[in-house]
């Protein structure tokens, strides 16, 4: 019974030390502003379609200037006339577009070429570009290509692109810089393994360069995000857990509020899929966690599968459990 009382206490103690640090670290930190004089640039790798596209559509809405970094030139130009189609009648941007794969290790010359001329301006960063295996499986089944894949698009170009951009925000005193994890960076992802382990490094650098440039007026949002309705996951049909690419991006630049450390997952309910499983984490069950996903990821893949040999079967919880 002592021994009950005891965790019980411990739990709330643990808790309120948690929440008084969060309330000092908010209170005491530099708040964010949107600044814009008209003449501010957002670089946003990944931007022509799913959750870049959204951020470079929103963004422009606030009057920033683009630089798209995507694989596809056509793709690039859809999207260029897409934002500026659907532009506010009174804001007046430009977008600048450069087609590389980011797969490849030897584009980062004709990337800095691309951002040199205007990184004075450029306040805002998205590393939104991802690599994920379209079906989940073993690392031992996998193409080692693939795996190279990863490392290059998940971890070689953010670590260049903030190498390329960082130093001016520092010298400026500004900037913000959004970078699109997976809520996967933060469990044991069994089957999903170089992802999760490509995006904990995103996260990572993130909050350790949040915390280095904490009192330098630059804003740094890293997102532990979850799933998302685009091409990446399967366009899945939206629903509560599963956000339209809008409204999760609205929701992220809604809540960016501090310069420093702003990590979250970035929309409401993947942030209590967050807490479920961090409280379960804190009652010693990472490993069963880690044991759900495992169970759940056969599922997915056993779907997907499905899917792939020509059933049409929706993705949703039914059809997930009978797979
Ligand atoms: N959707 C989700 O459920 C989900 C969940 C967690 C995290 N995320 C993360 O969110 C980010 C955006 O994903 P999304 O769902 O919006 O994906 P998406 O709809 O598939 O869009 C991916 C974008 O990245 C570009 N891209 C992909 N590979 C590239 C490469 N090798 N080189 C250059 N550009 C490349 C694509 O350009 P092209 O069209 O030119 O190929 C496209 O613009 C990723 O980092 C992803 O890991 C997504």
């Amino acid at each position: 019974m002592f021994l009950l009382e005891l965790i019980q206490w411990i739990v709330v103690v643990i808790f309120a030390i948690r929440i008084l640090v969060e309330l000092y670290r908010y209170f005491n930190a530099i708040p964010f502003r949107w600044y814009n004089d008209g003449n501010q640039w957002a670089v946003i790798t990944g931007g022509n379609d799913g959750i870049g596209f959204e951020f470079a559509q929103q963004l422009a809405n606030k009057g920033y200037n683009l630089m798209l970094i995507s694989r596809n030139d056509t793709r690039l130009n859809q999207a260029r006339t897409r934002i500026l189609n659907n532009l506010n009648s009174d804001t007046k941007i430009e977008i600048r577009t450069l087609a590389v794969d980011f797969s490849k290790l030897d584009i980062y010359d004709k990337v800095e070429e691309f951002i040199q001329p205007k990184v004075n301006d450029v306040y805002i960063l998205v590393n939104n570009v991802g690599a994920a295996p379209s079906i989940p499986d073993y690392f031992t089944n996998e193409d080692t290509l693939h795996h190279d894949e990863l490392i290059n698009v998940n971890v070689v170009t953010i670590t260049k692109l903030i190498e390329i951009i960082l130093p001016m925000m520092v010298e400026k005193k500004r900037g913000l810089i959004i970078s699109v994890t997976a809520i996967w960076a933060r469990y044991l992802a069994p089957m999903w393994s170089m992802h999760s382990a490509t995006k904990s490094y995103m996260a990572q650098l993130c909050q350790c360069l949040a915390e280095e440039y904490d009192s330098s007026g630059i804003a740094f949002c890293t997102l532990y995000t979850g799933g998302v309705s685009t091409k990446m996951a399967h366009n899945v049909r939206p629903n509560i857990t599963i956000p339209r690419a809008e409204c999760y991006v609205q929701s992220v630049l809604k809540s960016i509020k501090r310069c420093g450390n702003n990590t979250w997952t970035g929309y409401w309910s993947h942030e209590l899929i967050h807490y479920w499983f961090e409280f379960m984490s804190m009652l010693g069950t990472k490993q069963v966690i880690g044991e759900f996903l495992h169970w759940f990821t056969r599922k997915y893949r056993a779907l997907l599968l499905k899917r792939k040999s020509g059933n049409p079967l929706e993705i949703n919880v039914r059809n997930l459990l009978e797979s």
